[in-house]
């Protein structure tokens, strides 16, 4: 059977711990869009391991797929299987022939677009992976595959093809003169990202290894192959809904359908062999956003938090919540924006998804609250609305209407964690059960804590 596991609000719900629990159970673990603009932190052993693009299930001995619907980007793929290699590790990775590669010149360009873009209110903030002019390349049927890695002959004609494009993309639009500009943009050497001869002898490269270590496949024949065989399949979704390209707030997005019909696009299976497993969508108790877009719900200003000028209560619950969650971005330290949880947002996600589980993760951070507080409604227009409307400009004018729980206390979760549900703290069983009887879904998993095994487990769907 397969289980499908998406992000139901704006990414970085906990998805990884939930892959991780359950995976277990899984023997293929597959990727069905996005690149390495994702996240995950796997712990084995002890030991901490950062990867972007490789599923984290190839860490613990399981074969991880990247789908047809994934970015690949070459250089970092090989990155993270040789650091794991160092380590001790064998990751298993297979990547579709039909998946579409990541070029220099994407990176390039997704960086110069951000920064032409800065000091307007469409700047979306990305990872600058060079994601978004991958799928754009994608879409405009002038895109590289892995499988013409493999292909010298294929990959210097889609390259000749193409590279001069990206050039007066970059000089005439842009205009970024390629003579005068700095030597690195976006982690990559501009002159090269540019140069045919360069990119073909690198790419050919790439090709050549992905085919020595056996690496490729047609990723719905092995999927249905692993499945025909009796084998257990979990699709990781990357993000979450909020930043899908269809159902998201665009264009505050990501260029993928992080959305479980992505599963059997990105994948090449069927959607009713997605729908006959589970769908299991992963909620965070309260919601953190990073850069711009809507925020009905958001608490307190996130620039007075930076200047440290802040007062008043919601100034208050907002520090509080990100202090306890560690709501900061990894990489720049800067605090996210904070609120209460967005139940119109869950709907929409819910619909869209087809969830038939939930994990409800990080309610610790929640504990020592009086009160905890969801956006339950919306009005907009003197009109109450139970889900999210369809353009981002609607959704900015949106005002909660907000219903509030009692707090529970901050009591010891790895007791909880090990005594399971019955341990939950009654006022966050109430808080877990309005989720549940408002999305009409169940609730499998409850994470009490960061850890693997900080997490109260229900169900197990590869069970049912
Ligand atoms: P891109 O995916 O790099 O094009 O970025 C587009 C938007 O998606 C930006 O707002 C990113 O912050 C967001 N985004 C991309 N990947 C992730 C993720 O793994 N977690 C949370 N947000 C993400
Ligand atoms: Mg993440």
């Amino acid at each position: 059977m397969t289980v499908t596991i998406v992000g139901s609000q704006l990414g970085d719900e906990g998805k990884g711990g939930v892959v991780d629990l359950y995976g277990d159970a899984a023997d293929v673990i597959a990727r069905y869009q996005g690149g390495d603009n994702a996240g995950h932190t796997v712990v084995e052993d002890g030991t901490k391991y950062k990867l972007s693009l490789v599923p984290s299930g190839a860490v613990r001995g399981k074969v991880g797929v990247l789908g047809n619907g994934c970015v690949v980007n070459p250089k970092t793929l090989f990155e993270e299987i040789d650091t794991l290699r160092e380590k001790g590790l064998d990751p298993d990775v297979r990547v579709a022939r039909r998946a579409h590669v990541i070029l220099p010149y994407h990176r390039v360009l997704d960086n110069i677009e951000e920064d032409v873009k800065s000091d307007t209110d469409i700047k979306v903030g990305t990872t600058g992976r060079g994601i978004g002019p991958t799928y754009e390349d994608k879409a405009g049927r002038r895109g590289i595959r892995v499988g013409d890695l493999l292909d010298p002959e294929v990959l210097r004609k889609r390259l000749e093809y193409v590279v001069p494009q990206k050039r007066a993309l970059i000089e005439d639009v842009y205009k970024v003169s390629l003579a005068d500009v700095d030597d690195v943009i976006g982690g990559v050497d501009v002159h090269d990202a540019f140069d045919v001869s360069a990119l073909f002898e690198q790419y050919r490269r790439f090709g050549e290894r992905l085919d020595e270590e056996g690496m490729t496949v047609a990723a719905g024949d092995f999927l249905a192959e692993t499945i025909d065989e009796g084998g257990e399949v979990m699709f990781e979704g990357a993000q979450g809904t909020s930043i899908d390209i269809d159902h998201g707030n665009y264009p505050y997005v990501t260029s993928s359908n992080p959305t479980a019909g992505g599963a059997a696009v990105g994948t090449g299976l069927g959607p009713t062999t997605v729908g006959r497993g589970e769908v299991v969508g992963i909620v965070k108790a309260y919601l953190s956003r990073v850069g711009s877009g809507p925020f009905p719900t958001e608490l307190g200003d996130v620039d007075e938090q930076i200047e440290g000028s802040g007062e008043g209560k919601e100034y208050e619950l907002a520090t509080y919540i990100r202090d306890e969650g560690g709501e900061y971005g990894t990489v720049t330290g800067r605090p996210r924006r904070v609120g209460w949880l967005d139940m119109p947002m869950l709907r929409h996600a819910e619909r869209a998804n087809g969830f038939t589980g939930l994990a409800i993760n990080h309610i610790d951070v929640l504990a020592g609250l009086d009160e905890v507080k969801v956006g339950h409604t919306y009005t907009l227009d003197g009109e109450v609305l139970d889900t999210v409307p369809a353009t981002t400009e609607r959704w900015e004018q949106c005002e909660p209407n907000l219903k509030t729980f009692e707090g529970w206390d901050d009591v010891d979760w790895d007791v909880v964690a090990e005594e399971g549900y019955e341990a939950v703290p009654e006022n966050a069983k109430t808080y877990l059960g309005y989720i549940s009887d408002e999305l009409d879904t169940p609730v499998y998993a409850i994470g009490v804590g960061p850890g693997r095994d900080e997490t109260v487990v229900r169900e197990n769907p590869f069970e049912n």
